[in-house]
């Protein structure tokens, strides 16, 4: 039975591959909650998936992708308009019915889980593996907000003299425009909308252009789940124009957004300067993310944890590992252990299911990525180490690759963007202080005594999304999280793939303004409260 949102049910769901399907590996848990316990059930990682692998992977092969078109800035507007005049009827359709449509979307996302995995593969060139927690954490989100919207949309009764009735309620604020990035097209796309959706907001949801047909494909579910048009709209465009004007329009009742740190404060001047209520944003961004390696470390599990947190994905995530920071006693044995281990990654197509390291993006990714390289090196870094391409991607690549990129047509004409995972060595991080978006490794050896003088960089580059700690002293992973403002800590594991209700996710200082997504205070940011008196 699905569609009750009861805590309870969650125990009770079948895993994503149910035990007679054929099913492929679960790399996350399931989200789920009974008497406020989470519990992560793993149920089906064991379960054999070989079939579901060469379905899905024929399925991404022959998927035609059709963008939906972009929308003017003018229509934009109207859209807004639109949204706006239909609010108040979505807000007063009350939390219980906005919350199994959630729930519906949810079931019905696991139902369709192949047709949307091989649109990730496809779309967002992301792995198998990806593609799959990916799919699971925007299920998660649907879940986990409607739980959580029919907690905080409860009136709640406050004490007072007798005599005195006070109430404290929550509500919808209007419209919010939400702008999702494209490493995630699906769950940061699914989580920002049902969240304002399930709240008694309307949403203009604007995807990344990269990945317009993920987010057009939701937003079709979400309509089967019972969301009406009048209450969500795909507004596909660029960010300067379409994103602009709907950041910009006085009717715009809040807004959330995930990329980079400088699209953020454009938004939060826009906000700042026009017209209509003085509106919140909720903003996820990037950051410099640290893993502090002392010499009690064990080298073998900081050489997984670092080749998971800085090249799955390529890097493109906002939570990789961006710099590496060892002490002095344990680099000389574990960096030899990193290059050999890198030179073990598989770079190829997402579709390839042994790939570790799929292509970036697009074009103008690659071309950032290799410039910074270019930058780093002229600010001091050295190269420790690149990893060669491999012969599939060697033969057949376009002209004009290089060790450092190369672009390879797929067996669909389809050409794919590389860059070689690299690794640099700098002496600290005052240097180079922007973002590397992609599968590039930063190494600093630090000496013993030395760690307070570390933290103290860390800290002065602004940003507080991620950090991680290998060390098998008691204590020091404790004192180290207390020192530095991130947002996520990460001890003796890698730091990417935050679990909805498990680990909320987000950062702070240049990191983002919180509250963190899939964690309890996320909606109570997309809320207008109300207290009511009476002396009866
Ligand atoms: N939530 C993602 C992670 O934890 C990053 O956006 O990797």
């Amino acid at each position: 039975a699905s569609g009750t949102g009861d805590a309870a049910e969650l125990l009770l769901r079948s895993p994503l591959w149910a035990a007679d399907a054929p099913a492929l590996p679960l790399p996350r848990a399931i989200y789920g909650t009974l008497h406020g316990e989470v519990r992560p059930n793993s149920a089906g990682i064991d379960l054999p998936y070989a079939r579901a692998r060469a379905g899905i992977a024929a399925r991404a092969r022959s998927i035609v992708i059709t963008p939906p078109a972009d929308v003017d800035p003018e229509a934009a507007q109207a859209i807004v308009r639109e949204l706006d005049a239909a609010q108040p009827a979505w807000d007063a359709l009350g939390v219980s019915a906005r919350a199994q449509m959630l729930w519906r979307a949810a079931d019905l996302l696991e139902e369709r889980r192949e047709y949307f995995i091989a649109l990730i593969q496809r779309e967002g060139h992301k792995t198998l593996g990806d593609a799959v927690a990916e799919l699971r954490e925007a299920a998660d989100y649907c879940r986990y907000y409607a739980l959580q919207a029919k907690h905080l949309l409860a009136t709640q009764k406050l004490p007072g003299p007798t005599g005195e009735e006070n109430r404290w309620s929550c509500r919808g604020r209007g419209v919010f425009v939400c702008i999702s990035p494209w490493n995630f097209p699906l769950a940061i796309f699914t989580g920002q909308v049902v969240a304002a959706l399930v709240t008694g907001n309307t949403v203009a949801a604007k995807p990344a252009e990269q990945t317009r047909a993920i987010a057009a494909a939701m937003v079709d579910l979400l309509r089967e789940a019972g969301v009406p048009p009048s209450a969500l709209r795909l507004v596909p465009g660029p960010g300067h124009s379409v994103g602009a004007a709907l950041v910009a329009h006085p009717q715009v009742a809040g807004v959330v957004f995930t990329g980079s740190t400088s699209v953020a404060k454009g938004i939060q001047r826009a906000l700042a300067a026009k017209d209509g209520p003085i509106v919140p944003l909720i903003a996820e961004t990037g950051g410099i993310n640290c893993m502090i390696v002392d010499s009690s470390a064990l080298p073998e599990q900081v050489v997984d944890a670092v080749l998971r947190s800085a090249f799955q994905s390529a890097g493109q995530r906002c939570s990789a590992l961006r710099v590496l920071c060892v002490q002095k006693e344990l680099a000389e044995r574990l960096l030899p252990m990193l290059q050999g281990a890198m030179d073990a990654l598989s770079i190829g197509s997402a579709l390839d299911f042994a790939t570790d390291v799929p292509p970036v993006i697009d074009a103008g990714a690659q071309r950032a990525l290799c410039q910074q390289m270019g930058e780093l090196e002229r600010t001091g870094a050295r190269l420790l180490h690149r990893c060669a391409w491999p012969e599939a991607l060697r033969k057949g690549a376009e002209p004009g690759g290089s060790v450092l990129h190369l672009d390879h047509r797929d067996d669909r004409g389809q050409i794919q963007h590389f860059v070689a995972p690299s690794l640099y060595a700098i002496d600290d991080l005052t240097a180079f202080r922007e973002e590397i978006f992609g599968p590039v490794l930063q190494v600093c050896v630090w000496e013993s005594g030395k760690l307070e003088n570390l933290l103290e960089q860390i800290r002065s580059l602004g940003y507080g999304l991620t950090l991680g700690v290998q060390t098998r002293i008691d204590d020091r992973a404790r004192t180290i999280a207390a020192r530095c403002r991130v947002g996520n800590v990460y001890v003796n594991r890698s730091m990417i793939g935050a679990v909805v209700g498990v680990q909320p996710f987000g950062g702070e200082g240049l990191s983002g303004t919180g509250p963190k997504a899939g964690g309890p205070l996320y909606l109570s940011r997309m809320v207008a409260e109300q207290t009511i008196a009476i002396d009866l």
